[in-house]
């Protein structure tokens, strides 16, 4: 049965933007369904902006098309918009008023009053410091007004580029906590991200992108539900050397105190005979879910998502994820 809420919310086809010199977005089509947290995961110049830039209609497509909410004409696509709250990586919020202040003037556009702007900041955990001036508030709550400013209205669907770019565990919580909430009351919501361990956490889909092109799209828990091996030994760089030489193992790498390894055949008991022949002990083996990083290590053939910009470094950022 086809019924209007079957309408997948966002859809490309082949949508591509190119600059003189790159193909910033090529040739990308992405299925976003009703109440799906989706989650558009890639390094650093990957085409998430642009892409989200090319749904807002901030920026002309080069090539392809796409719908918002089933409608694909100009006059559906301005309906449609009507129907998103969306950010960009850095909103622009007046440092000298306060986040109640900032919040109004974007509510006054959309011809809201005083008591949504109230639910937004309880939503968003702000209520008590809505008079403070925005210039005053740390990262976590500008990123959180901002996220706010995007809720005003309450719409259907939530675009959000890089909400947690450069905050600390704590702050990377709060915002996972209110994303996971409005999923929870069937809102859309389409987030970029390069933290793989911000999307596993927060999001039920995902597309990887990569130099502009989607190279794995589908449920997380899909792509992360087939198996690797976790192996234990005495002495792990022998284990890590001998498994990479065993012909099923498809990539094999490290994690904390584990040599982690993808079987083409997934016979652990076949891997460990063979390593038993090299002298190599294991004191542990078993199949342990994949995590979003080996599906992008796969898919990519990059071991890391990339440096982020905010001067930390990939590894503290995957750490940082680590914290319940
Ligand atoms: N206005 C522009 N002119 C030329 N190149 C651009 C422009 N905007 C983005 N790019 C290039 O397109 C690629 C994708 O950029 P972007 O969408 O910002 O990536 P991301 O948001 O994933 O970091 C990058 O190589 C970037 O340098
Ligand atoms: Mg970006």
């Amino acid at each position: 049965m086809k019924s209007a809420s079957d309408v997948p919310i966002i859809q490309t086809f082949g949508l591509s933007k190119r600059y003189r010199q790159t193909t910033a977005v090529d040739e990308i089509s992405l299925r976003v369904e009703p109440g799906q947290v989706f989650g558009f995961l890639g390094p650093n110049g990957a085409g998430k902006t642009t892409t989200i830039g090319l749904l807002l209609g901030i920026i002309n497509p080069s090539g392809g098309r796409f719908r918002l909410f089933g409608g694909e004409s100009a006059a559906e696509l301005h309906a449609a918009r009507r129907r998103i709250g969306a950010t960009l990586e850095y909103p622009n919020f007046y440092p000298y008023l306060s986040g109640r202040d900032n919040l109004r003037i974007v509510a006054d556009v959309k011809g809201l009053d005083s008591k949504e702007i109230d639910r937004v900041l309880d939503l968003v955990g702000l209520g008590r410091r809505a008079k403070q001036k925005f210039k005053a508030y740390s990262l976590g709550m500008k990123q959180r007004l901002a996220l706010g400013a995007t809720m005003l209205g309450d719409p259907e669907l939530i675009i959000l580029d890089e909400p947690a770019n450069g905050l600390d565990p704590e702050g990377m919580r709060e915002i996972r906590e209110i994303i996971r909430g409005l999923g929870e009351r069937g809102k859309t919501i389409f987030l970029s991200s390069h933290l793989l361990s911000e999307v596993e956490r927060t999001c039920t889909h995902v597309a990887i992108i990569q130099h502009g092109r989607i190279v794995r799209q589908d449920s997380v828990a899909d792509v992360t539900s087939h198996g690797v091996a976790g192996l234990r030994s005495a002495d792990l760089a022998a284990l890590e050397t001998a498994v990479a030489e065993y012909p099923a193992a498809q990539w094999v790498k490290r994690r904390g105190d584990r040599v982690v390894a993808e079987l083409d055949d997934g016979d652990l008991a076949a891997l460990n005979e063979w390593l038993v022949g090299r002298g190599i002990h294991v004191s542990h083996l078993v199949f342990e879910a994949r995590s979003l990083e080996d599906v992008f290590m796969e898919a990519t053939g990059v071991a890391d998502i990339g440096e982020p910009t905010d001067g930390s470094s990939g590894r503290d950022e995957r750490r940082m994820g680590e914290v319940p």
